[in-house]
């Protein structure tokens, strides 16, 4: 796995390799099996970020489960948050009754969850829960508990494992951040 790579002519680092990232899923997965026991959830991965932690997360679900997705666009081709968050896909599921978990790649300024549960409690679901691989800490705009948290990070870019730059390099192994 490469220390350093390029993308866009700008300088990335590794900061989460592929070995950390597998064990923390696991242990995710482990505790949700435990919540989540004798209940049926619905796991619902926000696109396109949430695709390859949600793919791993899922395999490590061992309990009755259904999966749906919700596409969100708020970044654009940007490194920061536009604020302006766009519901480019609805659910297909009914979630009226249902125990939610929302599956994110990761929670920068919030507005993103924020949107998602004020759209899914509308639904009056029985509980609603939030899974995100990585948490910005410093990032947070809007205060929402965030029930699982993979990895608190600083407010740095970050790429790989799903998420983007300007729409590539989703397909990294590993997460990288911008060097400083
Ligand atoms: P929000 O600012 O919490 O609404 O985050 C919105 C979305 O922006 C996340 O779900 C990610 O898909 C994306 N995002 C936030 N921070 C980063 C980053 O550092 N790299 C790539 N995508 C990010
Ligand atoms: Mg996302």
């Amino acid at each position: 796995m490469n220390k350093r790579i390029t993308v866009n002519g700008e300088p990335f680092v590794l900061y989460l390799s592929e070995k950390k990232i597998h064990e923390r899923v696991k242990q995710l997965g482990r505790k949700l099996n435990k919540d989540y026991k004798g209940k049926v959830p619905i796991f619902i991965g926000v696109l396109n970020g949430s695709f390859i932690f949600f793919a791993d997360l899922i395999r490590e679900i061992t309990i009755d489960c259904e999966v749906d997705f919700f596409k969100l666009s708020s970044y654009g081709d940007a490194k920061i948050s536009s604020g302006d968050v766009r519901l480019l896909k609805d659910l297909n599921c009914e979630v009226t009754g249902r125990d939610i978990v929302i599956v994110e790649d990761i929670v920068d300024s919030g507005l993103s969850i924020d949107f998602i549960k004020k759209l899914i409690l509308q639904q009056n679901p029985k509980s609603f829960a939030v899974v995100t691989l990585l948490y910005k800490k410093d990032a947070i705009k809007i205060p929402s508990p965030i029930e699982y948290i993979g990895f608190k990070i600083p407010s740095d870019f970050v790429i790989g494992y799903g998420l983007d730059y300007a729409q590539k390099v989703r397909n990294l192994r590993a997460v990288y951040t911008l060097e400083k």
